[in-house]
C-alpha cells in the first residue's frame, strides 16, 4: 500500500470585513476545502488551515461604518464567518485568526530574523497627512482622483475603477475617507523596508525549482514579477490598529506608533494558525512547518484568487528565505481567476452579487459547492448566471445522482423487502458498467491529484449518468416480470453504484454523499476514495461490495429542482442580469 502522504492546506485567508461573496468561495476556501477532502478520503494525513484576516484599513474602516471599536468588529465577524463557513462544510481543521497572539509572535519574530540578515532598512518616505484627523492617511484612509484614470473615488492603495495600484501620495485632490476633511498634506514619516532587492536571485531559484509543477497562472504571475525586478516594500504603516513593530523583542523606538502591513502579518498567520491549533488540541505545528523538524515529508498547497498570486510566490517567499531558518515553503499552488456576476465583478464595497449568508438562505450549501466546483473559474473566468445555475442544478444532481439513488432504493424497498438481494449472475450490462468504472474512477482520481476540479466535477458527473445508462438498459423492473432472479441481480448492481455514487460525491457534495451512505449503510471505514484500494479486488468486485441481505433504506429527498418561480424572485432579489 503506498504510505501516507502528509498535506498541509492553506486557503487565501478572507478579510474579516464583512461576509464573503461567492466568488470569495469559488476562489480559495471552496476548492481546498474539495482537495481537502479528496485527500483525506483517499487516506492521506491532512492538515487544513485557513484563519481570518483582521489587519489592515480595510478592518478599521468597516468597524467604523458599523459604529463599534476594531476589536469588536474583529471579535463578531470572525464568529460570522466561521458559522457560515460551516454551513457551506468547510472542513477546516482549524479557522484562526491573525489578530491572536501566535501571528504577533511569528510577525514580530520574522522581521526581527530578517533585520539580523542585513534584509531591513528604515527609511523615510512621504505620506499624506490629515490636519483635522491629527494623523497618516495610509492606503485607504486616503481617497482622492486616480492619475491613471481620472476616477474620483480611487482609494490610496488600488484604483476601483482602473485596478492600477496606488501609492496614495500621487492621488491628486486627497482627501480623509475617515473624516471627509481635504485639509491634507504630505509629511516625512520612517518605516521599516524590507529588501526585497537582496533576494531577487533566491526568489527566482524557488520559483524555477517548482515552477515545472505549477498550473501557468502562478508560473506567469511570479516570472512577471520577478522580471519587472523586486523593488524594496514598506513592511510598516502608521496605524493603531495591528502587530505592534519590536526590536529585540522591546517596542521600536520611533515606531511606538506603527504597525506591521497587514500584507506582511498575513501570510504568516498560515503558521500562527497551525499554532492555534495545536495549542487548542494538544498537538505540535513544527512537524508541518520546521523542515529540521519533520516537515520535511510534508507536501504544502496553497489556493487563491489570481490577485494573490504575487503575494504568496514573490513576497512572503521572500520573508521565510530571509529569514535563513528553515521553514517549509509552498510546494504547489492552484490559482483561480474571476467568478464574475454576469457580465461584471461580484464586489464587496458596492454589494453586488450573492453573499455567502445569503445563498445559504436560499438553498443548502451543498447546491453552492456543486456549481462553483463544476463551473470553476481555472483556466479563465467564469459568470454566474441564475439559469446557468438553475440548470446545472436541475440537470446534475436532480436528473442524474438524485434520480438514480432514488429510484434503486426505492425500488429495492418495493420488491426486495429493502434488502440488498441475493441470486442471479452478472451479464452484459454489468461487464459493461464495470468496464465503465475501470475507465473512470482512475481518471477521476487523477483529475483531483492534478487539481484540476472542473474535470473532477465532470468525472463525477459522467459517473453518475453511466449509473443511470446501466440502470435504464439492465430495467429490472421489466426482468422483475419474467426472471426475478435478473431482476435482482440488476437491484443488487444498482445498488452498489447507488453506493459508488456517494462515495465519489464526498469531496463536492459531503452532505449529501453523507445522506446516500448512511442510508446504504455503508461504514464510514469503507468509503475510501484511494484508487488503489478500490480496484483491488477488481472493477466487477466492486459491483458486488455490499453483504447481500443488508438492510438498505431510501435516503431523505436528496435535492428539489429549482423553479422558474424561484430564478425570477432571485433575480428581483440580487439583480442579476444588470
Ligand atoms: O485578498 C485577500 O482577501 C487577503 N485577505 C488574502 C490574504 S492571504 C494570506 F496571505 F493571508
Ligand atoms: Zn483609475
Amino acid at each position: 500500500m503506498a504510505p501516507m502522504a502528509r498535506i498541509l492546506i492553506t486557503s487565501a485567508l478572507p478579510y474579516i470585513n464583512g461576509v464573503k461573496h461567492l466568488g470569495n468561495l469559488a476562489g480559495s476556501m471552496l476548492p481546498a476545502d474539495v482537495y481537502a477532502r479528496y485527500n483525506r478520503a483517499a487516506g492521506n494525513e491532512v492538515l487544513f488551515i485557513c484563519a481570518t484576516d483582521e489587519h489592515g484599513t480595510p478592518a478599521e474602516l468597516a468597524a467604523i461604518d458599523a459604529g463599534q471599536t476594531t476589536a469588536q468588529y474583529c471579535d463578531e465577524q470572525h464568529e460570522i464567518q466561521k458559522r457560515v463557513g460551516a454551513g457551506f462544510s468547510l472542513s477546516f481543521d482549524w479557522f484562526g485568526r491573525s489578530s491572536r497572539e501566535p501571528n504577533r509572535k511569528l510577525t514580530q519574530h520574522f522581521c526581527e530574523a530578517l533585520e539580523a540578515n542585513g534584509l531591513i532598512e528604515e527609511r523615510t518616505s512621504r505620506q499624506v497627512y490629515s490636519i483635522d484627523d491629527k494623523r497618516f492617511l495610509p492606503d485607504r484612509y486616503v481617497e482622492g482622483t486616480c492619475p491613471n484614470c481620472g476616477y474620483e473615488k480611487a482609494r490610496g492603495d488600488q484604483c476601483d475603477n482602473c485596478g492600477t495600484l496606488l501609492d496614495p501620495v500621487d492621488l491628486k485632490n486627497p482627501y480623509s475617507s475617515v473624516s471627509g476633511s481635504r485639509n491634507v498634506e504630505i509629511r516625512d514619516t520612517r518605516h521599516l523596508y524590507l529588501l526585497q532587492s537582496k533576494l531577487q536571485d533566491d526568489v527566482r531559484a524557488f520559483v524555477d525549482a517548482r515552477a515545472d509543477s505549477w498550473p501557468n497562472l502562478t508560473t506567469s504571475i511570479a516570472y512577471k514579477w520577478l522580471d519587472e525586478g523586486l523593488i524594496d516594500r514598506s513592511i510598516t504603516r502608521d496605524l493603531s490598529w495591528g502587530i505592534p513593530v519590536t526590536q529585540n523583542g522591546k517596542p521600536r523606538p520611533g515606531f511606538e506608533e506603527k504597525v506591521f502591513y497587514v500584507w506582511f502579518d498575513a501570510p504568516i498567520e498560515y503558521i500562527g494558525s497551525t499554532v492555534e491549533w495545536a495549542d487548542a488540541n494538544g498537538k505540535t505545528w513544527e512537524n508541518w512547518w520546521r523542515t529540521d523538524k519533520g516537515a520535511d515529508d510534508v507536501t504544502y498547497v496553497q489556493f487563491m484568487g489570481k490577485d494573490n498570486v504575487a503575494f504568496h510566490t514573490v513576497s512572503f517567499p521572500v520573508t521565510i528565505l530571509g529569514s535563513k531558518e528553515p521553514w517549509k515553503l509552498v510546494d504547489k499552488l492552484k490559482a483561480f481567476n474571476w467568478l464574475n456576476w454576469y457580465g461584471g465583478k461580484f464586489s464587496t464595497s458596492q454589494k453586488r452579487g450573492v453573499f455567502m449568508d445569503q445563498a445559504l438562505e436560499l438553498l443548502p450549501g451543498d447546491y453552492w459547492r456543486w456549481y462553483l466546483i463544476a463551473n470553476s473559474p481555472e483556466s479563465s473566468d467564469t459568470a454566474f448566471t441564475w439559469d446557468h445555475f438553475k440548470s446545472s442544478i436541475n440537470s446534475d444532481l436532480n436528473d442524474v445522482l438524485g434520480n438514480f439513488v432514488n429510484r434503486v432504493t426505492k425500488y429495492n424497498a418495493a420488491k426486495f423487502d429493502g434488502k440488498v438481494p441475493d441470486g442471479g449472475q452478472p451479464g452484459e450490462h454489468e461487464a459493461w458498467i464495470a468496464k465503465e468504472l475501470e475507465t473512470r474512477l482512475p481518471v477521476l482520481m487523477a483529475n483531483y491529484e492534478a487539481m484540476e476540479f472542473r474535470k473532477a466535477a465532470a468525472e463525477t458527473r459522467a459517473i453518475w449518468a453511466s449509473c443511470n445508462k446501466y440502470i435504464n438498459d439492465a430495467a429490472p423492473w421489466t426482468a422483475y416480470k419474467t426472471n426475478v432472479e435478473q431482476a435482482a441481480a440488476g437491484t443488487r448492481t444498482g445498488l452498489n453504484l447507488a453506493a459508488i455514487c456517494g462515495i465519489i460525491a464526498q469531496p463536492i457534495i459531503p452532505e449529501t454523499a453523507d445522506k446516500i451512505l448512511d442510508a446504504l449503510g455503508i461504514p464510514k471505514d469503507k468509503r475510501s476514495l484511494d484508487i488503489a484500494k478500490l480496484g483491488a479486488g477488481g472493477y466487477p468486485a466492486l459491483l458486488d461490495a455490499l453483504p447481500r441481505g443488508l438492510p438498505i433504506s431510501v435516503p431523505p429527498q436528496l435535492f428539489s429542482k429549482i423553479e422558474d418561480a424561484q430564478v425570477a424572485e432571485w433575480t428581483a432579489r440580487f439583480g442579476g442580469g444588470q
